[in-house]
């Protein structure tokens, strides 16, 4: 079940080709995306969504659609979603930078799948990760920006690479290191931790996304209480924390349980509250 709308709000056929031969994202993985989660109509997180679309957008000189028309195409496959049998959607809007030799006008489109069984396990079950090198400093970011290390490009195949990398190992997930050690992120997750009362997420400034989901949390968080820090900290700390989460839109905040192949500390009550103050915001 998909259901595929273009960008002046018109439904599509999913199933028949769309894009071009000559399409910049399919020859070149030039484009960016995001995905968003949308439960029962309600698109979560949109317009943080949106803030990050435009930033990436900025990032690699692509005139992004303006965010009204963003708007009317979701609101398409949202309108034209089975909610009475799919309570959930994975709703991704993408923009590609065009034709190849054309005129410069971005090609886009918002489709709606269904969450998938894997990823409904690994929010069930939690996550069996591995750290794998990322390659690069934390301050390449600023030393390098036409590398786009915070932009969210189509450019996902090292992302998807380093994912069966995991499943070799016998892992469903990744937790990304630099080359000093400190944590990055996921392929397509950010990475949280608990101290005590506080909840701690590497920053932007090391070339990982900022988590829309992340972001939710912690905003939650604070308001219940919690101390919550941008900050760089080592792998080792992966070890030695309260809990380690993965968040993005469509896994929710997923807990690592066991790492490397060593179990971690994951305490379902902890989980629960965290689980909580998240969906809380809904
Ligand atoms: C590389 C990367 N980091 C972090 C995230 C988490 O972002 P969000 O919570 O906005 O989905 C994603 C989401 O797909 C991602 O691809």
């Amino acid at each position: 079940m998909r259901v595929l709308a273009l960008l002046d709000g018109t439904l599509a056929d999913p199933e028949a080709p769309l894009m071009r031969a000559d399409d910049l994202s399919v020859t070149r993985g030039d484009g960016i995306f995001e995905t968003i989660l949308v439960v029962a109509r309600d698109a979560r997180e949109m317009g943080p969504h949106l803030d990050r679309l435009e930033r990436s957008g900025a990032l690699l000189d692509i005139p992004t659609p303006p965010r009204a028309v963003w708007e009317r195409a979701a609101q398409a496959v949202i309108d034209a979603w089975p909610w009475e049998t799919d309570r959930e959607m994975a709703l991704k809007l993408v923009c590609s930078r065009g034709v190849d030799g054309g005129d410069g006008t971005p090609t886009g489109f918002a489709m709606g799948s269904p969450v998938g069984p894997d990823t409904l396990r690994k929010r069930r079950d939690g996550l069996v990760a591995v750290t794998l090198d990322r390659g690069f400093a934390p301050d390449l970011k600023e030393r390098a920006p036409w590398l786009l290390l915070s932009a969210k490009t189509l450019s996902y195949a090292v992302n998807m690479a380093a994912l069966r990398e995991a499943e070799r190992r016998g892992a469903d997930e990744v937790i990304f290191t630099a080359t000093d050690g400190s944590v990055l992120e996921g392929p397509t997750s950010a990475v949280v931790l608990a101290r005590g009362k506080t909840l701690i997420t590497p920053p932007p400034s090391t070339g990982i996304l900022p988590g829309t989901t992340q972001g939710a949390l912690f905003r939650a968080a604070e308001k219940a209480g919690w101390e919550t820090k941008v900050e760089p900290f080592d792998q080792a700390e992966l070890r030695t924390a309260d809990g380690v989460w993965m968040t993005s839109s469509v896994r929710l905040v997923t807990p690592v349980h066991t790492l490397d192949g060593t179990p971690i500390k994951a305490d379902p009550e902890l989980h629960r509250e965290l689980t909580g103050l998240y969906e809380s915001l809904y």
